[in-house]
Parts: structure tokens; C-alpha cells; sequence
């Protein structure tokens, strides 16, 4: 069992960014959590993705496909605009699930339109980097 996590623009930030909304914790921590939680579960892999670029976010979706066997995915702000991140997850068909670290949900009104959504089978959000490891258990159940 092989699942890749996928992060998006500004992730690799983490720590330094608006830490009252996304916290103190590094995206190396977020990395050493899917690890750990991958780990505990019992994935034979896991792969941590980010990148700032829609189209390098995609390759990487495609390539998925005959590799990993489900996907947790954090668009970032690509969340909120990308159809072309949309197309690829429904592209390969691998189950996917949504995360955000903070509640998107009592933020901004551009915040509250999720294109991803329509292609995972589960959404966790305000969490923290806790909600990568609960992603993970529901892909995991999911597959099993
Ligand atoms: C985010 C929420 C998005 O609205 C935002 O653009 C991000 C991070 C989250 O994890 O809470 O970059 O996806």
C-alpha cells in the first residue's frame, strides 16, 4: 500500500507563515508526521510532494497512476482555482483525500469554493498537520 501526499503553494512556508492561522510547526514536521502516521498504519510507502506550481502539481498526479494506490492532497490556494488539479485527480481515479490544516470553512468567501473537493471521497479540515495523519487513516480504511 503506497500513497503520495501532495502540498501545495506557500506549504513549504509552514512555520514562518501567518502563524496564528497555520501555526509554529515547519513543513519538515508535517513531512515527519506523514512519515510516523504512515508508519503506524502500515503503508509500505509514503511520498511527500510540494511544489508552488500548478503544473508541476499535476505532473505529479499523472505519474501517480500505477504507483501509488490513493492520494492525500493539500491544494493550498490552487484549492480555490485550479479545474486543471480537479481533471487530474479525476484523470487517474486513485482515491484521494482533501486536507487543510486551518477551518477553511469560517475563513474568507474565496476560500469556501473547493474544485479538489469533487474528487476525493473525504475533506478534513482545522486539524493542524494532525488532520495529514487522520487523512491518512481515512485513505488507509479506505483502501483496506
Ligand atoms: C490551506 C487553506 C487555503 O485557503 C490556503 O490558500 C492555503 C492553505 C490550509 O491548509 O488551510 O495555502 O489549504
Amino acid at each position: 500500500m503506497k500513497s503520495l501526499v501532495i502540498n501545495g503553494p506557500n506549504l513549504n512556508m509552514l512555520g514562518v507563515r501567518e502563524p496564528d492561522i497555520y501555526g509554529r510547526q515547519t513543513y519538515d514536521d508535517l513531512v515527519a508526521i506523514c512519515k510516523k502516521a504512515a508508519t503506524e498504519l502500515g503503508y509500505d510507502e509514503v511520498e511527500v510532494f510540494q511544489s508552488n506550481h500548478e503544473g508541476a502539481i499535476i505532473d505529479k498526479i499523472q505519474e501517480a497512476l500505477g504507483t501509488f494506490d490513493g492520494i492525500v492532497i493539500n491544494p493550498a490556494a490552487y484549492t480555490h482555482t485550479s479545474v486543471g488539479i480537479l481533471d487530474a485527480l479525476k484523470a487517474v481515479a486513485l482515491p484521494a483525500v482533501e486536507v487543510h490544516i486551518s477551518a477553511v470553512e469560517e475563513r474568507e468567501d474565496f476560500r469556501q469554493v473547493s474544485y479538489a473537493r469533487a474528487a476525493c471521497f473525504a475533506t478534513i479540515t482545522g486539524e493542524g498537520l494532525e488532520g495529514y495523519a487522520h487523512a491518512l487513516r481515512l485513505l488507509k480504511d479506505h483502501l483496506a
